[in-house]
């Protein structure tokens, strides 16, 4: 079989990597891929947002399985494209995604089936934000409509901060168009927890949870970032929390996706908080998280081409996943300055004698060499019986690694609980 994998990061870097086991794979692509998949791949310079060239490029190399990782080509149709064209997918429709890429679309599915998550309020006006905010209890969440890089989401300390953040994205348009429309909501308290769900549409089946680390520095300071690291598990769930979230928030989504129209056909990632009322959904992705991906992928023992299969033809309820035992963790290295601006081009060394499987996503080959293409660069992957030595097992990786003012947190899976 040939299959397409589409992206460019980590995420796409550790799918590609668990394809490349399937015994049934005889060509893997992937587009545009990076520097470290070019090493089990063959990267197509076509970029993932794109889709009239990647339908096309589907075509003319008889690809015989799509799978889109990222969310804007999802978002952009990219799954109903291919579909349109008759070529197997992996991945949501656009109007499934739309629980991604409009937060008061799935703010508003949440309300209407009852799914637990923060109360909350839709604004397409700056004028009546603002008046709401002034009766409203601080700290509040500001959060644009839209795709923003995971960074479309402002927790306001005082009424001031909530107020700029509104200004911001309505009058300076700081998120562009993903800011016309804002949800502005309870602030909520407790540990934070990702769960993955495989998904075909009518049956889920949920992966070992995951904890990201989205902040930049240690101790979770510093500002938002896609993600500098992950563990697995995410947290030690008792038995009444785990069937909650299985019955009361992915099967309840699952169920009202599909009575709305836009069954989903996929990966759906719940970003959870823990709070003392019980677990509640703080958002909605359409698709693998990025690092979660790289934390969980590793220990799935099933052939992950199966498990796609199954998604795509409506059996996931015949399949069971199995995971090695134990627990995960991932470390992202980053560019120094990132998620701000930062520098490219350093060389990298110490990959491949560091003794853990690294996951790059911010490189290209130049001469045959890793430098460094990107604000997250890589990602330092360990597991073990025990947490603990997961993560000093991952820290002894990063510390073999070198670049030119290479970033990274000292504490994931330590902090944050
Ligand atoms: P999101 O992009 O919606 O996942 O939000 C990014 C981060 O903002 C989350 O991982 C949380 O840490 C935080 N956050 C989002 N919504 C809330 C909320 N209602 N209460 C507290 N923290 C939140
Ligand atoms: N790591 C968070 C995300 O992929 O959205």
């Amino acid at each position: 079989m040939k299959v397409l994998v589409i992206g460019s990061g980590g995420r796409e870097h550790v799918i590609t990597y668990k394809l490349s086991l399937s015994p049934r794979i005889s060509k893997l692509y992937c587009a545009p891929g990076n520097g470290g998949i070019e090493s089990i791949a063959e990267c197509v310079p076509i970029k993932a947002t794109e889709i009239d060239r990647i339908v096309a490029f589907a075509k003319s190399e008889v690809i015989d399985l799509v799978f889109v990782a990222p969310e804007d080509p999802l978002a952009l149709g990219l799954v109903d494209r291919l579909r349109e064209a008759q070529i197997r997918v992996f991945g949501p429709t656009a109007a499934a995604a739309l629980i991604e890429a409009s937060k008061a679309y799935s703010k508003d599915l949440m309300k209407r089936y009852n799914i637990p998550t923060a109360r909350y309020e839709i604004f397409d006006s700056e004028s009546k934000a603002l008046d709401y905010l002034v009766s409203q209890p601080m700290p509040i969440v500001i959060k644009a409509d839209g795709l923003a890089l995971g960074k479309g989401v402002i927790i306001a300390q005082t009424l001031e901060e909530a107020q700029e953040a509104v200004h911001s994205m309505f009058s300076e348009k700081k998120f562009g168009q993903a800011g016309d429309v804002v949800v502005i909501e309870e602030c909520l308290i407790g540990p934070e927890l990702t769960i993955l769900a495989f998904s075909d549409g009518q049956t889920a089946l949920p992966m070992v949870s995951s904890r990201d680390h989205k902040r930049a520095l240690d101790n979770d300071l510093g500002k938002n970032t896609g993600g500098m690291g992950a563990i697995t598990p995410g947290a030690d769930l008792s038995d009444e929390e785990e069937a909650f979230i299985k019955e009361k928030i992915i099967d309840a989504t699952i169920q009202a996706l599909k009575k709305e129209g836009r069954p989903f056909e996929g990966v759906i990632y719940f970003g959870l908080m823990l709070t003392s009322e019980g677990p509640k959904v703080i958002e909605y992705n359409a698709r693998f998280g990025d690092p979660e991906a790289q934390a969980i992928l590793p220990r799935l023992r099933n052939d992950l081409l199966d498990i796609v299969d199954a998604c795509i033809d409506h059996r996931l309820n015949e399949v069971e996943l199995a995971f090695n035992p134990g627990a995960s963790c991932c470390v992202v290295m980053a560019s120094g300055g990132y998620p701000d601006s930062y520098e490219t081009g350093y060389e990298i060394s110490g990959i491949a004698d560091c003794g853990c499987l690294v996951f790059q996503a911010g490189t290209k080959l130049v001469s045959g060499s890793p430098v460094t293409n990107g604000g997250r660069v890589l990602c330092v992957y360990a597991e073990s019986d025990k947490l603990d030595d997961a993560i000093d097992r991952a820290y002894e990786g990063v510390r073999k690694i070198h670049f030119t003012n290479a970033h990274y947190r000292n504490d994931i899976g330590r902090t944050g609980k």
